[in-house]
């Protein structure tokens, strides 16, 4: 009973903070569960790890996409709260095994290309410092790997500034802060595309692609419809996904690009996931492959995060994150802070001067 009373005050709390306001619908949907004995005893057959709201409403958001479950779906559409909550209540006491399956299988996601604001004119910087007219993309902790198309999306700043491919079907905006623009280079062109990660999502998959969908909220149609052509930019071009510790199987990686080409190492909010030690054996693997050509590292993770990048006097954990830009030559390391941002690159301030 105590164990059902937490998870009902978990779900509510969902409902009326997390969600209120972003999605009505899961504010109702999650507040329903909190109410229900029988969909919170349901919930309990996942393992405690799995039972959190954002899982469980995205396996059930998984099933009414993949057509499981109609009257959810069929409420969703319709942005019906009452009927969505009823709906899902009776998808999770009829299909509970499916549901704690998604569970249980599933991480949940948050891929998005906002970051590419950030990332392109910080790799095509690095191109620049490192007189390279060609570069090999790696991305660690890539989940989808959509930081990898950072050359063929659009995007716009506040100041009037553009970047990338106006003609691109995903179009990203993006708030300078400050007054320095940020440069105006092209990327050079990028001849490989390599992602790293543990359980790294191929959206050429069916069933992994929508999983990505499941776990945007569903009335959320503004973030489904740019996730939706975010895939299917990726799809176009697939990335080479390399499964496994990416602190081990970087300098594979970094041995795939072609020695006419600079690589560049992208870390976007990724390395917090990893322990400190496990931080600094990233840095000296980069190192190692660095060891008979240049090689650069571009992150942006929140402040103190990344090793050997400054931290400009910023508190850790205050929000906003630094944009660091490491370049080892032939092993030396230079590592500096070109930039800060906030909301995961919706709002960037440019430092470098350039
Ligand atoms: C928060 S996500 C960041 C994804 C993406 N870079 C972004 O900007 O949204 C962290 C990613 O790192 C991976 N990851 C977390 N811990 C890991 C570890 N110890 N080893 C390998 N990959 C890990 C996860 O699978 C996940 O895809």
């Amino acid at each position: 009973m105590g164990r059902a009373r937490t998870l009902a005050q978990v779900y509510r709390h969902f409902g009326e903070v997390d969600a209120a306001g972003a999605s009505p619908l899961y504010e109702r949907v999650a507040v329903a569960l909190s109410e229900s004995g029988e969909a919170l005893r349901a919930i309990e057959a996942a393992p405690a790890r799995r039972r959190h709201p954002t899982v469980i409403l995205a396996a059930l958001h998984d099933l009414a996409l993949a057509g499981r479950a109609p009257t959810l779906a069929a409420a969703y559409a319709a942005a019906d709260g009452e009927a969505a909550a009823g709906a899902a209540i009776d998808t999770l006491l009829q299909v509970t095994d499916s549901v704690v399956a998604i569970a249980v299988r599933r991480p949940v996601r948050a891929d998005e290309t906002g970051r590419c604001a950030v990332l392109y004119p910080a790799i095509a910087e690095a191109a620049r410092r490192a007189s390279a007219d060609a570069v090999g993309l790696i991305d660690v902790g890539c989940s989808a790997g959509l930081n990898l198309n950072v050359d063929r999306v659009g995007i716009r700043y506040s100041n009037g500034q553009s970047l990338g491919d106006p003609s691109s079907l995903v179009q990203l905006s993006c708030s300078i802060v400050g007054g320095r623009p940020v440069p105006a280079r092209a990327m050079p062109e990028v001849v490989a595309r390599i992602g790293l990660d543990r359980e790294p999502v191929d959206v050429t998959d069916a069933d992994e692609a929508r999983w990505l969908r499941a776990c945007v909220w569903p009335d959320q149609p503004e973030l489904a419809a740019r996730l939706d052509a975010e895939m299917a930019l990726a799809a176009a071009v697939p990335p080479l996904l390399l499964h496994g510790d990416p602190v081990e199987v970087v300098p594979d990686a970094v041995a795939r690009v072609s020695a006419d080409a600079l690589p560049v190492v992208t870390t976007t909010w990724a390395l917090s996931r990893f322990p400190p030690e496990s931080r600094l054996r990233f840095l000296r693997r980069l190192g190692d492959a660095a060891a008979g050509r240049v090689l650069m590292w571009v992150s942006a993770e929140g402040v103190g995060v990344a090793p050997e990048i400054p931290t400009l006097g910023d508190r850790h954990a205050s929000g906003h994150s630094i944009i660091g830009l490491a370049e080892f030559d032939r092993s030396a390391l230079r590592a500096e802070a070109i930039g800060r941002c906030w909301s995961r690159g919706r709002l960037l301030a440019w430092l470098a001067e350039s």
